[in-house]
Formats: C-alpha cells, sequence, structure tokens
C-alpha cells in the first residue's frame, strides 16, 4: 500500500516561514518530500532556512513575500505556476498579534494590522490560488489555514487576534463549502499554547502557571506536536477532509469550567 502521508512531487507554499510555525512547517514538509515554497518579507530568514533544508536533501525556495498587498501575493502564487507548473497545496499561516489589549485599548491602527494580516490575506491568498488552480486546470487544490484555539475560548487581552481566528475557522467551513465544487479542499489546524515570538509575551508572563493548570496534559506544546498534523492536512491522508478543523492543544478547549 502507498503511503498517504508521501508528498513527493508536491508542491507546497507557506506564507509566514521566517520563524515560528511556518519555517518549522517547511522542514516537516520537505522532508517529506514537498518542494517547499517559503513565503515572507524577512528574506535573508528565508534563505537560511532553505539552505538548511537543502543541506539535509530537501527542496526548498525563498520568496519575498507581504501578505498585507495584493500584488505581493499575486506574484508569489504566480511563480509558482511559472517555475513548476503546479501549486497542490498553500498554507495561510502568517499571523501577527497586537500585544495583550482589550477591546477598549486597541486602536484602528491595531485593528487592521491584525485583521488584515491574519484574516484579510488569508481569503485575498485563497481567492487567487482558487483562480490559479482553474486557471491552470490542475484537478485538485488544497488550502490550510492556520487557525487557533482562540477561535473558540479566549481570556481577555487577546483582541483583536481572537477576533481574527474565530472569522479563519468560519471562512474555512464556508470556502469549503464553496470551493468543493473546484476540488479544492479547505481545511484549519488550531493549536493550542506553542511557545514562538507570537505567544511568548503571553506564555512567558505572569500568568504562565494558571495557563499549564488549564491544559489537561500540564504542559505546553512544542513544534513537533503539529507534525503529524500538517502532514495530514497536506497530504492524500486526508483526502476526505473539508471544512474541518483540526485542535492541537493538549486537551485546553476541553478543560473544565
Ligand atoms: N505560537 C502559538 O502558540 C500559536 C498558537 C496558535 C496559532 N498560532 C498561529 O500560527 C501562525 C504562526 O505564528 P508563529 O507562532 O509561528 O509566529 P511567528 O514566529 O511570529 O511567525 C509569524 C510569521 O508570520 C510572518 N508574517 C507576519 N506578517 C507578515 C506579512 N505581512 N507578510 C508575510 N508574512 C508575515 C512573519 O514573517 P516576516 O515578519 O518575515 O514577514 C513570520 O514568519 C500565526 O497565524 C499564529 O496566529 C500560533
Amino acid at each position: 500500500m502507498s503511503n498517504p502521508f508521501d508528498l513527493s512531487d508536491r508542491v507546497i507554499a507557506i506564507t509566514g516561514a521566517s520563524s515560528g510555525f511556518g519555517h518549522h512547517f517547511a522542514g516537516v514538509l520537505a522532508a517529506n518530500g514537498a518542494t517547499v515554497l517559503l513565503g515572507a518579507r524577512r528574506v535573508e530568514k528565508l534563505e537560511d532556512r532553505v539552505a538548511e533544508i537543502t543541506k539535509d536533501g530537501g527542496k526548498a525556495q525563498a520568496r519575498a513575500l507581504d501578505v498585507t498587498q495584493t500584488d505581493s501575493i499575486h506574484k508569489f502564487i504566480d511563480a509558482a505556476f511559472e517555475e513548476h507548473g503546479r501549486l497542490d497545496a498553500i498554507i495561510n499561516n502568517a499571523g501577527v498579534e497586537a500585544g495583550a489589549k482589550t477591546y477598549t485599548m486597541i486602536d484602528e491602527t491595531d485593528w487592521d494590522y491584525v485583521l488584515n494580516t491574519n484574516l484579510k490575506s488569508a481569503w485575498v491568498v485563497s481567492k487567487y490560488y482558487t483562480e490559479q488552480v482553474l486557471a491552470h486546470k490542475q484537478p485538485l487544490g488544497n488550502i490550510v489555514m492556520i487557525s487557533s484555539i482562540t477561535d473558540t475560548r479566549t481570556i481577555k487581552g487577546q483582541f483583536p487576534y481572537a477576533v481574527s481566528k474565530g472569522a479563519l475557522t468560519r471562512m474555512t467551513e464556508v470556502m469549503a463549502l464553496e470551493a468543493a465544487r473546484y476540488n479544492i479542499r479547505v481545511n484549519a489546524l488550531a493549536p493550542g499554547y506553542i511557545l514562538t515570538d507570537v505567544s511568548r509575551i503571553l506564555l512567558e508572563s505572569d500568568q504562565s502557571d494558571d495557563f499549564m493548570k488549564g491544559i489537561p496534559m500540564r504542559r505546553y506544546g512544542e513544534f513537533d506536536d503539529l507534525d503529524g498534523p500538517i502532514l495530514l492536512l497536506t497530504s492524500d491522508a486526508s483526502k476526505y477532509m473539508t471544512g474541518a478543523t483540526i485542535t492541537v492543544d493538549g486537551g485546553h478547549v476541553c478543560s473544565s469550567l
């Protein structure tokens, strides 16, 4: 039986691959055979990651990408189709937060920064990706959103980050419904608390002990806790899945009240 997780001959693009999850996912997908296209604004960090992956025998390319700029998104996706003739999956991973602020503390600049990066970009990327899948008569397409457990439950001070993630999960469901006719699947991964540049401010704060008590498995997640789920969503192993959100959080969202 062939390995349903095998990504040989697949081309997969990741937004926000210069650090954190995207940086990690690039290595995981390349190690399983994919040619990985890494996009972000800090190109030198992407190039360093590409060098590491290449040294390990993987295939990867670095591309400048600002997901708040439609032209930049179009160039990123166009380059994939021009150079490889296909783009089997795209991971909407780029994300930011506005710091520990409530809805009364943020201003319109914070709102636009977070919502444009985390939410609007996922729509612009997915729309253009869908158009190009159809234009190139690619038989199948695959969109993966990186959401968060704050899509369903949250704490004070995660505004508007949690708003963006709640809407991103909803976007996943609506897009899945609408994209099925094009043979494009749309799913989301919702990680819990995992230590990266985005989560560090919160996880290393005075609230850390309280957070830990709320996680049934009593630990924060490690990058490699996401390896299986991201491989599942980007490979044929999930070929009958669409509109789903996979939560990876040590049981955090089902913790007792
Ligand atoms: N860390 C967690 O515990 C956690 C939990 C749940 C969900 N998430 C989600 O996981 C995703 C990745 O976060 P992370 O924790 O890995 O954070 P991170 O290390 O700060 O990485 C964020 C990535 O997004 C990129 N990015 C930000 N703005 C961008 C823009 N305008 N254009 C292109 N790329 C942009 C950054 O690259 P450049 O600055 O180089 O552009 C960077 O590569 C986010 O969507 C986040 O919400 C994280």
